[in-house]
């Protein structure tokens, strides 16, 4: 899809643009707790979702063929089996970095974890209010060098198009309550936060509803 003069958005395949995206990825998100489990861990995290159905990976690429910014799209209900797929990588990780014990969030991410594995918790506890079917907002980023270019917002209306084509009714992510950039983005395009009772530690769900779909059960307060 050509988007704008120097920008398309191309569905992510395993065998050519694996490894870019894996570098985006680390560009994008670096400093999060999933960059720190390497590389390795990043490539299969986003070949999961090439290989699984009903999901969106896209990545955005300029006129010299760079990928400057991909995005990933999957059905709520998503991270209970990618916990489980892919639970081995992560401990062989885990035990190759051992400093990550220091890492308070690498604590609240691998309580979350081993819950969502045990069936204790949830995707999206609001999910059941929002029209469904839903689909999870998994990931956007864009390269560092290469932000307010409009590329996230491109990206942004191609998994909207794409969970439309899979006849989703609304969208749902979560992002860190203090990732105020993030929030700014998500809120310039049409996103709203749910409302307090869904707050999960520092972590804020966001909707969209597609094709004008009403939800009352959700506020959309401003939480900032
Ligand atoms: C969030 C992110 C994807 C935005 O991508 P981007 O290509 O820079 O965003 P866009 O240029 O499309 O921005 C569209 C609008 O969103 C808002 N916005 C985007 N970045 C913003 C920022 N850092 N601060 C305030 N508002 C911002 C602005 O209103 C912007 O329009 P404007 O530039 O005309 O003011 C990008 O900053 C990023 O990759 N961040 C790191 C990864 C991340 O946090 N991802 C989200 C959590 S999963």
């Amino acid at each position: 899809m050509q988007l704008t003069k120097n920008l398309t958005v191309v569905p992510v395949t395993e065998d050519d643009m694996l490894d870019d995206v894996a570098e985006l990825h680390l560009d994008a998100f670096a400093g999060h707790l999933n960059t720190l489990l390497g590389r390795g861990y990043i490539r299969a995290f986003v070949k999961w979702f090439i290989r699984n159905k009903g999901t969106i990976v896209i990545a955005a690429i300029d006129e010299n063929q760079k990928v400057v910014g991909y995005a990933l799209g999957a059905p709520v209900g998503y991270s209970t089996r990618l916990n489980r797929d892919l639970c081995w990588n992560v401990a062989v990780r885990i035990l190759t970095r051992p400093w990550l014990i220091f890492n308070a969030r690498f604590w609240i991410v691998l309580v979350e974890r081993i819950k969502s594995l045990i069936g204790l918790r949830q995707d999206a506890p609001q999910a059941s209010e929002l029209p469904g079917p839903s689909m999870s907002l998994v990931a956007i980023g864009v390269a560092s060098a290469q932000r307010r270019n409009k590329i996230g917002q491109c990206l942004m209306h191609a998994i909207e198009g794409g969970a439309r084509d899979f006849q989703m009714r609304s969208l749902v992510l979560s992002v860190y309550e203090n990732a105020t950039a993030a929030r700014r983005f998500y809120e310039q395009c049409g996103w709203r936060p749910c409302s307090r009772a869904t707050k999960n530690g520092d972590v804020l769900k966001y909707y969209r509803l597609l094709d004008g779909m009403q939800c009352v059960a959700l506020s959309s307060e401003d939480v900032h």
